[in-house]
């Protein structure tokens, strides 16, 4: 288990989720999420609940699933309105019934086997009826990220580079450049995002790239954090 107590704490701080780029991610996420008013939806690892909360916010009825028990203790100290589960999204499980929206902020990057990314995707499938929407946030496919002046993270390949199910470490850092925490996630390449999408029902699938806030333009680097980013949006349906 790779969040654990320690991880979860960092992984969980304000030093790392009031950085600028790392904004970024999840406002293109709820711009592709759209208006969640009264919608329940279902967010697949929702960690310590920073993407539940960012829906409930916006008036979700949220349900969060989390494979960490330690993540999920922290989600559930923050929120009192959202219900939350610890369960492995990388394995058949059924809530009994569907939602209007599933979301996945950060999960199939962790799967590290093309059967788990497929268990995890089927898993999105199962709980939503035909024409709903997946809305996921994930590493995007193509080039790794070196490290940039003001960056939030970086990362290096820990196997051999750009192959499906290679595993890669990123390090976050806070605005002073200093380490926050870091992890191991798994490459995939967006044919085999798309066939693993397509195998449970996802037809129509975009790919949303990520483009700088205000925010992040008071950096003077701010095109290479732009670039340099560790995040795309998948919305499928
Ligand atoms: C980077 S965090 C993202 C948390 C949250 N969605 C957010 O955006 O702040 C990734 C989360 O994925 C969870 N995770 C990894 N593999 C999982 C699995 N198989 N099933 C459920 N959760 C998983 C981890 O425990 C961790 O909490």
């Amino acid at each position: 288990m790779q969040y654990d107590k320690e991880l979860a704490e960092k992984y969980s701080s304000s030093d790392r989720l009031d950085h600028p780029q790392n904004r970024l991610p999840y406002a293109a996420w709820m711009k592709a999420v759209g208006n969640v008013e009264g919608l329940e939806v279902l967010d697949l690892a929702c960690g310590s609940g920073y993407s539940s909360r960012l829906l409930a916010q916006q008036g979700a009825k949220v349900t969060g699933i989390d494979v960490s028990p330690e993540m999920i203790a922290l989600a559930r100290q923050r929120s009192q309105n959202i219900c939350y589960h610890v369960m492995d999204c990388a394995k058949a499980f059924t809530m009994g019934r569907t939602y209007d929206m599933v979301t996945a902020a950060f999960l199939f990057n962790y799967a590290a086997t093309y059967e788990s990314l497929v268990q995890m995707m089927k898993n999105a499938a199962l709980h939503l009826e035909k024409g709903k929407r997946l809305v996921a946030l994930t590493v995007p496919p193509d080039p790794i990220v070196t490290r940039q002046p003001n960056a939030s993270h970086s990362s290096h390949w820990l196997d051999e580079p750009y192959k499906d199910g290679s595993r890669f470490r990123l390090t976050i850092y806070d605005l002073e450049g200093t380490e926050v925490c870091g992890f191991d996630n798994v490459h995939w390449s967006q044919d085999t995002y798309e066939r693993a999408l397509r195998e449970v029902g996802f037809n129509d699938i975009e790919w949303i790239r990520l483009h700088a806030t205000d925010e992040l333009k008071q950096f003077n680097n701010w095109q290479a954090l732009e670039q340099h980013n560790c995040s795309i949006v998948i919305v499928a349906s």
